[in-house]
């Protein structure tokens, strides 16, 4: 049975495979194309030698809008993982998929056989998704609305827990004198009845190594904070300063609590772009000549969409304008515009930002800079791990494990190797 350290950083790699920044690739000096199995196994094998608990892979069922070479096509995850599956041995591995716009059963079904696949390491990114793009893909004309989604995500997990709670341990016992291969009483029918789904069950494969799927969520919402407290054993967020790091770790955490569940067993994980330099001066060169390469027109494209509203009408020099809160990422929407207003940002600043990250943190500095920063955070209690999201893939995931790995743990705050066989045990989660 795994024992979680205390202040131990999880770390997650989230996998853009020409970097988060959206003018990295034009930095890197040998460039990978995010099709190709070959360069994800590159990164996984980077990504599991600096022992990084999670692998995770995003998704979306619509080409990026933003036309952001890492998104706009790319493998679909559970395919890719089943490859990196069998081409790592400890790693996590982490696939986004959507409860909009599948079924429980063979949701719980891919799940389940990426677990024995990686005999125990995958996790599944519970997203409700969020564009009208991805609804045109699935004969709609909208999205269900905010609340809708995340009813259906609530009844989805629900269906996919009993399916996986169908088949117990055991149940596979094969006697060649009895002639009998499973144990009967050992796997059962679901028969669930609700307003989304009915499921008669049971799931046709047999219980994974972890039982389940380790259970991801991403939603800042208040909807999406409440499912999260009920089902989520790790959550991602993208907080942009201590203090509402802060706020929504112990927001979510009381909400865990208040839902029944220890919350020593559900991970936080802000994501941030470290930008990485052997010194300060070279980091923040850095960071720089990435923004001198963004095109504003395509960051206030983005933020557009990312608002629903056209931001072209608004001077580019003056102050943002107030966003209402709408059916689309409300979390997202909000984070940006406080952002905005705390740092006092013109519409064309921010639209650099957020085409130049996406709307996550940015720390730029050295190895200890970014050591001191999640140390602060660790013991303040802002986070329990971060997901990385490197701007040049891979020069930038390169110095990440190079430098900065190792300074965390100089300061005992990351462990030297994977200590279990399964994601669950080495995240410090009670197995099933
Ligand atoms: C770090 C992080 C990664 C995310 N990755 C994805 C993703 O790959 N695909 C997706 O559809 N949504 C992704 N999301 C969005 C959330 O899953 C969620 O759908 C979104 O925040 C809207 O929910 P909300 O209105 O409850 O905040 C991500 C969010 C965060 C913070």
């Amino acid at each position: 049975m795994a024992t979680a350290q205390t202040q131990r950083i999880r770390l997650g790699l989230f996998v853009q495979p020409v970097g988060q920044h959206v003018s990295g690739w034009r930095l890197t000096e040998k460039l990978g194309d995010p099709t190709d199995i070959d360069w994800l196994i590159t990164i996984a094998k980077k990504a599991e030698a600096g022992k990084f608990d999670l692998f995770f892979v995003g998704d979306a069922l619509a080409t990026s809008m933003y036309r952001l070479p890492s998104t706009m096509a790319r493998l679909e995850p559970l395919t890719m993982l089943s490859a990196l599956a069998v081409n790592t041995k400890r790693i996590g591995l982490a696939a986004t998929a959507s409860t909009t716009f599948s079924d429980p059963f063979t949701m719980a079904r891919s799940f389940s056989s990426l677990d024995h696949i990686s005999r125990g390491r995958a996790a599944w990114n519970v997203v409700t998704s969020f564009s009208t793009d991805v609804a045109r893909n699935f004969s709609r004309n909208d999205m269900p609305n905010h609340a809708e989604r995340y009813a259906r995500a609530r009844e989805f997990l629900e269906v996919t827990n009993k399916l996986w709670e169908g088949w117990e341990a055991g149940a596979v016992q094969p006697n060649k004198e009895t002639g009998e291969y499973f144990v009967n009483d050992k796997i059962k029918s679901i028969d669930h009845d609700g307003e989304h789904f009915q499921v008669q069950g049971p799931l046709n494969i047999t219980r994974s190594p972890q039982g389940r799927p380790v259970i991801i969520e991403a939603g800042s919402s208040a909807d999406g904070q409440k499912l999260a407290a009920e089902t989520a054993e790790v959550i991602f967020t993208a907080a942009a300063s201590l203090e509402e790091a802060q706020t929504f770790y112990r927001s979510q955490k009381d909400q865990v609590i208040a839902a029944g569940r220890n919350p020593d067993h559900v991970v936080i994980m802000p994501g941030v772009m470290p930008i990485v330099g052997r010194t300060r001066e070279e980091a923040k060169a850095l960071w720089k000549e990435l923004n001198t390469l963004v095109d504003i027109d395509n960051g206030l494209r983005q933020l557009s969409l990312r608002f629903s509203m056209d931001l072209s009408q608004y001077p580019l020099d003056g102050p943002v304008p107030e966003v209402p809160l709408g059916e689309g990422n409300q979390s997202r929407v909000k984070l940006m515009t406080d952002m905005a207003k705390r740092e006092n940002l013109t519409l064309r600043e921010l639209a650099a930002v957020a085409a130049g990250s996406r709307g996550h943190r940015v720390i730029v500095g050295t190895a200890e800079d970014i050591a001191d920063d999640f140390e602060l955070w660790l013991k303040e209690g802002g986070a329990d791990g971060f997901n990385i999201m490197p701007a040049i893939m891979s020069e930038q995931l390169d110095l990440f494990v190079e430098l900065v790995i190792p300074e965390l743990r100089r300061r005992g705050l990351f462990r030297d190797d994977y200590e279990f066989a399964t994601l669950r045990e080495n995240l410090g989660l009670p197995a099933l």
